[in-house]
């Protein structure tokens, strides 16, 4: 080798961001975005005292501590990373996190579409802000070029828009009921901004969408609970809500599709996923599907696990149940719940499935 040649090389090196190395061809990053579903402890770091899910019986089935989830045990994006090889995607205000190669997790409890209805939480705007913040660092670590394509090549997941509308029917208890001029109009805009969310990502080279839709959110042991006398298995408003969403999300969908060269998405029918288990419960393994296995209220109904002060009820077996608290799921629902989204039949996640989503080549 000249020496000269041997000089290019060294400035080339010492130019280059530090790690230049290319990434493998089939390296698939997850970018996670949505509520309490899905946080894995962005809450906990947030700084609003009482907030996150820290304290026992959170986590102990799995992590024999808490660990920030709202469940006894794993949620939906830690059994996703599990399948895709990748170690569980830390939450993005982790502190000293800087490696963002294998993607990272911006949902927050209690995170609305919307930027009005919940002051305190990290919506979903902030989580995009965030997310945006995040690509500014990882081009000066990686290169426009290699960040470029690692945004392009990622999964984008969403579990988002269930506390716009139970925050809707929240705020209207015991008043008239809403007009459905007023209803569409919520709807337009919770679709609207999700729309424009997407957007955003887009610009930034996203591709590939995976969106877990609204859940039962009547069926709820905490939305039942709201109401005084029995509302039998759920209760109807939010349900349908629910369903008009969920219907909006499809369509909107289906239309950046056909305006976003590229642009491919799957979307994870929870909704229906989950009230089966709440009608079913033993086809799937479960004795309690309507009353939670921790907290205290009707149906234990009341957010109220795990907080000090309060004297909660826990369950002896969270697996029995697939509620674990008044609003999230045990481990062994998320499990369930998780295989679907990867890889359910087309009457469940549709119109590609989160696996072949996963597969797929970009260019
Ligand atoms: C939370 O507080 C810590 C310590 O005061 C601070 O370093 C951190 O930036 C804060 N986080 C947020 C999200 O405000
Ligand atoms: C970031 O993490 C990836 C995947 O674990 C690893 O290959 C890479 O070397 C890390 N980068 C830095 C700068 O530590
Ligand atoms: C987004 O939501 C705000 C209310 O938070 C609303 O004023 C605005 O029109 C919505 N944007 C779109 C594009 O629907």
């Amino acid at each position: 080798m000249s020496s000269a040649f041997a000089i290019f090389m060294l400035t080339f090196l010492s130019l280059s961001p530090s790690s230049s190395v290319a990434l493998p061809d089939n390296h698939v990053a997850f970018f996670i975005f949505g509520d309490s579903l899905y946080d894995v402890g962005m809450t906990l770091y947030n700084n609003v005292s009482g907030a996150g899910a820290d304290s026992w019986p959170y986590g102990e089935t799995y992590f024999k501590r808490p660990a920030g989830r709202y469940s006894d045990g794993r949620l939906i994006p830690d059994f996703i990373a599990e399948y895709a090889q990748l170690p569980f995607l830390p939450p993005y205000l982790q502190p000293g996190l800087s490696n963002y190669t294998n993607g990272v997790n911006f949902a927050s409890a209690g995170a609305c579409v919307l930027v009005e209805t919940r002051p305190q939480t990290i919506n979903l705007k902030m989580q995009v802000d965030y997310f945006l913040q995040m690509v500014e660092k990882l081009k000066k670590q990686l290169g426009d070029a290699e960040a470029g394509s690692l945004l392009s090549k990622a999964v984008y997941m969403f579990s988002i828009g269930g506390n716009d509308y139970v925050s809707l029917v929240e705020a209207n208890l015991n008043k008239p009921a809403l007009s459905a001029s007023y209803k569409s109009r919520y709807m337009g805009m919770v679709l609207g901004n999700l729309t424009a969310h997407f957007r955003t990502i887009y610009g930034q080279g996203g591709r590939k969408f995976a969106i877990q839709n609204v859940g039962p959110i009547g069926c709820m042991p905490a939305t039942k609970a709201l109401y005084s006398g029995n509302v039998g298995n759920c209760v109807k408003e939010p349900q349908l809500l629910a369903k008009m969403h969920n219907a909006g999300v499809q369509e909107i969908l289906k239309k950046l599709q056909s305006q976003l060269s590229g642009f491919e998405y799957s979307i994870f029918d929870y909704y229906a996923s989950c009230a089966n288990r709440i009608i079913y419960n033993n086809r799937y393994g479960f004795k309690e599907s309507k009353i939670a296995c921790c907290g205290t209220g009707p149906y234990d109904g009341f957010f109220t696990c795990g907080k000090k002060g309060t004297d909660f009820k826990v369950c002896g077996d969270p697996s029995d149940y697939l509620w674990f608290d008044a609003g999230h799921h045990s481990e062994k629902a998320n499990r369930q719940l998780a295989q679907l989204f990867w890889e359910g039949p087309s009457s469940i996640v549709a119109p590609l499935s989160l696996k072949d989503l996963y597969h797929k080549h970009m260019p």
